[in-house]
Formats: C-alpha cells, structure tokens, sequence
C-alpha cells in the first residue's frame, strides 16, 4: 500500500527535522506545505490537496506556537491550533486518513510541581497551552485514527529554538541574561521524529491509532532553564560566558508554567524504541550546529 504523508506547516522546525529524516521506504511519499502553501485554517484547499494526492496519513505540524503573543492575539491561535484541528478531523473521518497531532506541556499548569503523566488532568495556565488542548479535544471528539503526541522545549539545528538562540548568542562572546528558570524536559527534534517515523512504519503499530493513544514524548530528565544553559555553554566548549540571572518579567513568569516536564507511561508500549537522555541528545545537536 502506498503512504502519502502531508506534513502541514512544512517550514515549521519540526517538520524541517522531518523533511531530513523521511521514512526510507519506497511506498512513503511525503509532500510537506508551508503556511503559504496550503493554510489549515482553509478546510476547501486541504480537501482539495488531499483528494489530488490521496493523502492517507497527516502528520500535523502546523500551529500557531508563539505562547506571549497568543495572550492578544486569542482568536487567531485559536483559529490555527483549534478550529483547523476540528477541520482535519472532519477531513480524516470522510477520507479515512491516520492523524499524528503534535501537542505540547503547556497544556499542564505545572502547579504539581513534579512531572506529568498522560493520566494527568491538563488544566493551561496559557492561552497558547488552552488552544492545543481545544484542538486535542477536538481529535478525541471525532473519535479519529490518531494519535496525540505531546512534547515539550523541542529543540533542533532548525528554525529559531532555545538551544539555537542560546548557542549563537554565546559564539558572539556575549553574557546570557535568563529571564525565567522554569523547569522541562527538553526534546531534541530528532528523536521526537525517530519515534514518529517507527510509529508509521510498522504495521504492529497501527493499533496505536484505533485506540487514540496520547504520548508524553520528551528526552528523559526534568531539569531547569539554568541547568539547560549551562550545559549548552559546556558541550559548545566557549569559556568566559556569563549567565545573568534576571528573573524579574512578571508577564512571562505568570503565563507560563513552573514546571512542565513530561513522563510517560505509553511510550513502554513501543519496547523497541531508545529513549535518549536530554543532555545525551543535547550534546549531537550542539555538534551538528558546530559543524555548519
Ligand atoms: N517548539 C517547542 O518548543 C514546542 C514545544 C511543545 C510542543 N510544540 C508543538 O510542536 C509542533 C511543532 O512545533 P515547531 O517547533 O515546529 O513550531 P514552529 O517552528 O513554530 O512551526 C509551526 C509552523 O506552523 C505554521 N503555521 C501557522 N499557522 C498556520 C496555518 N494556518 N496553516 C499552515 N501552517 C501554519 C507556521 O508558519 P509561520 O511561521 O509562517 O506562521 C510554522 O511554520 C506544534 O504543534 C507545537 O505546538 C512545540
């Protein structure tokens, strides 16, 4: 059987990741849309493009991802990371199409101050994090084959990202100011899209999608802003780089969560997958981003 996969959001960081990590096998056919391209708010044009490739699996990348501006700017996110999921899920009942929905921690307040799990009431303190969980209700509503991946700091050599941001910043032999010191599990892209690409390639796994699983897919560990920054600086091996503690932005402080890291209990379904520790990935990405 053929494999069209659309990946929406297609110029996105994770689907960058996934466009340099396709499934090599000569039956996955993958076409991915950027924003321009094909806009998932626009149900018609994603009817169209999916019956003019027979798309049978989405891999939904495309969100509206900025957690400040979401606070202003609600009915847009709104629109993108809700309303556009109740669209695809609409879509995938008619054309029978398999859904990988990529969520997020933001859907959790944190207040626990521990890890969550996936039997965990998620309850967001944000309006970026009430969004995606709208549009992960709408998924479970519809009652689609699908499966609901939430992550967390996701991170990669593309696009803007923490790790990116924090690596350049140092390479220009300037001091980090750390405005929050919220705790995480930081995800590396990479792994993020081994777990998809065996999750799609594998008949056995096919059973994940009937039964609407959710996963808390992160690196192992749960550490802090401060800790993630030090051990950035450390693997890119460049002395002398302050970090300057200033944690004073209420705003930001108030709309994001204290301690989002992520643990699962799904993930030991997949037995044969390898899950990496957040400072053993950390430490490829920052040699991949030395060599560019
Ligand atoms: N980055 C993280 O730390 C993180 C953490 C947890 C979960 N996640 C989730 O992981 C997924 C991938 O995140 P990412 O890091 O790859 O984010 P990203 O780099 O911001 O990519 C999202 C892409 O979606 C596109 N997009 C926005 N509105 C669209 C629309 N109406 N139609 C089509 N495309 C649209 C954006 O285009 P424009 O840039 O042109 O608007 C952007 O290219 C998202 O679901 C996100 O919620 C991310």
């Amino acid at each position: 059987m053929n494999n069209n996969i659309l990946v929406t959001g297609g110029s996105g960081q994770l689907a960058q990741v996934l466009k340099t990590n396709k499934i090599k096998k000569n039956n996955y056919k993958y076409f991915f849309t950027s924003k321009k391209k094909l806009d998932i708010c626009k149900f018609k044009d994603i009817e169209s493009f999916i019956i003019k490739n027979k798309i049978n699996i989405i891999i939904n990348c495309a969100a509206f991802t900025d957690v400040d501006l979401a606070e202003t700017n609600v009915n847009k996110a709104n629109k993108v990371n809700n309303l556009s999921v109740k669209n695809l899920s609409l879509i995938c009942i008619k054309y029978k199409i398999l859904l990988v929905q990529i969520s997020t921690d933001y859907v959790f307040d944190g207040n626990k101050k521990k890890v969550f799990f996936e039997y965990d009431k998620p309850f967001p303190k944000n309006k970026y994090g009430l969004t995606k969980l709208r549009g992960e209700k709408q998924i479970t509503k519809y009652n689609i084959d699908s499966i609901i991946i939430r992550t967390s700091w996701l991170y990669s050599e593309f696009t803007n990202n923490f790790v990116k941001s924090i690596f350049n910043t140092i390479n220009k032999n300037k001091n980090i100011e750390l405005r929050n010191n919220s705790y995480g599990s930081p995800t590396y892209a990479d792994d993020l899209v081994k777990f998809i690409n065996l999750i799609l390639s594998k008949k056995k796994y096919l059973f994940l999608f009937k039964k609407n699983y959710i996963f808390h897919f992160a690196n192992l560990g749960c550490i802090s802003r401060y800790q993630f920054v030090k051990k950035i600086i450390e693997f890119s091996k460049i002395k002398n780089t302050k970090i300057i503690k200033s944690y004073t932005n209420k705003n930001i402080s108030n709309i994001r969560p204290i301690c989002s890291c992520l643990k699962s209990k799904n993930l030991k379904i997949v037995k044969e997958f390898k899950y990496n520790k957040w400072d053993k990935s950390l430490l490829k990405c920052i040699n991949k981003l030395k060599n560019k």
